[in-house]
């Protein structure tokens, strides 16, 4: 299938593995792309809980795969001076590795537009609703991965239709993020109009992603009511399995927490503050297993994830589903 995102993108499957903070490894990423889909690097992924020092994470990606691979840029406006020249790093060290394909999240993606354009390369920008989208096509990104309420990660808070129906006429390529965990939801995406279809979740249920196993089984025993939103975690909602943990601690913010959110100013410490904090949680939970304290990332695809696969027979099963 040939569209506006396979061209830009270069891949010959309209499928995204998206980028997932600590569940990224090089390897799940390589197969996804050689597979012909488009896998995602997160870098912090990469380098913090894989240990790979980023440039020897690319070599490592190249050498199981010469197909294309996109990275994901973190432009957060609470990223402080060190994290945000790392992230100036990581686009330099892709672009010489070849790399022609950005998403940008969580803030202003005009840095990474500059400079990407003006290495041919392009940037799709994550948005949950129009006004980010608008915000982000006057920086000039090529295109919107647009996250929808069903989401692993971070979720939005719209169906995928609405925002489909919201963005539509801004004339750039849309690729739908959260929800699909099935061939049949792939082909009614791409049928509602989406270029593409990003998916986090289906992509750990793998053979290749090195999550735990026990984080896999959780994923394939969830239904769609064990998904539930915390702001716990990071401060913004992120939709996780429902574990006696989770039950045990809440899911809202604590006092001090919504204080601190509530404020325009201390906002975005507190989000910082969370994200040091939760870099940490998540990935121990994630790599190590079954523990006191579960928290597993996971969007409402589960309900339509059974097995764990390798990430080639995934691929070439929705790439069937649409040929
Ligand atoms: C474990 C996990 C970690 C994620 N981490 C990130 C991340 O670091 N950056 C990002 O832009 N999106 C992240 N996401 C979102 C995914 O890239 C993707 O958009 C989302 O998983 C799609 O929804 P699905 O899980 O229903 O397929 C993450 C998702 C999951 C499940």
């Amino acid at each position: 299938m040939k569209n506006r995102f396979t061209e830009l993108a270069g891949v010959e499957v309209p499928l995204l593995c998206g980028p997932m903070y600590p569940c990224s490894n090089p390897e799940l990423v390589a197969a996804v792309s050689e597979a012909g889909g488009l896998g995602i690097i997160q870098p912090l992924s990469l380098v913090y809980v894989h240990k790979l020092e980023f440039r020897e994470g690319l070599r490592r990606i190249r050498s199981l795969t010469q197909k294309p691979v996109g990275l994901n840029i973190l432009t957060e406006k609470s990223l402080s001076a060190v994290y945000r020249k790392r992230m100036e790093e990581y686009l330099e060290a892709s672009l010489e590795a070849g790399i022609r394909f950005f998403i940008t999240a969580l803030g202003n993606p005009d840095w990474v537009v500059k400079r990407a354009h003006a290495a041919g390369a392009v940037v799709f920008h994550d948005v949950v609703d129009r006004k980010w989208a608008e915000k982000g096509i006057a920086e000039g990104v090529d295109g919107l991965i647009c996250v929808n309420r069903r989401a692993g990660g971070h979720a939005g808070r719209k169906t995928p239709q609405e925002l489909h129906a919201e963005l539509s006429d801004l004339g750039v390529p849309l690729v739908c993020a959260g929800g699909v965990g099935s061939e049949a939801e792939f082909r009614a995406m791409l049928d509602l109009g989406y270029a593409a279809v990003q998916m986090g979740t289906r992509f750990i249920a793998t053979e290749e992603c090195t999550a735990h196993a026990d984080y896999k089984k959780a994923i394939l025993d969830a239904e769609e009511k064990d998904i539930v939103m915390t702001e716990r975690i990071t401060g913004v909602p992120l939709s996780i399995i429902r574990t006696p943990f989770v039950e045990r601690m809440g899911t809202k913010a604590g006092p001090i927490g919504r204080w601190m959110l509530s404020g325009h100013r201390t906002k975005h410490w507190m989000r910082a503050i969370y994200s040091i904090r939760s870099a940490f949680q998540l990935r121990n939970a994630s790599m190590k297993g079954a523990s006191s304290k579960d928290f597993w990332q996971a969007g409402k695809s589960v309900a339509t994830i059974h097995s764990v696969e390798s990430a080639a027979a995934i691929v070439r099963r929705f790439a069937a589903a649409i040929g």
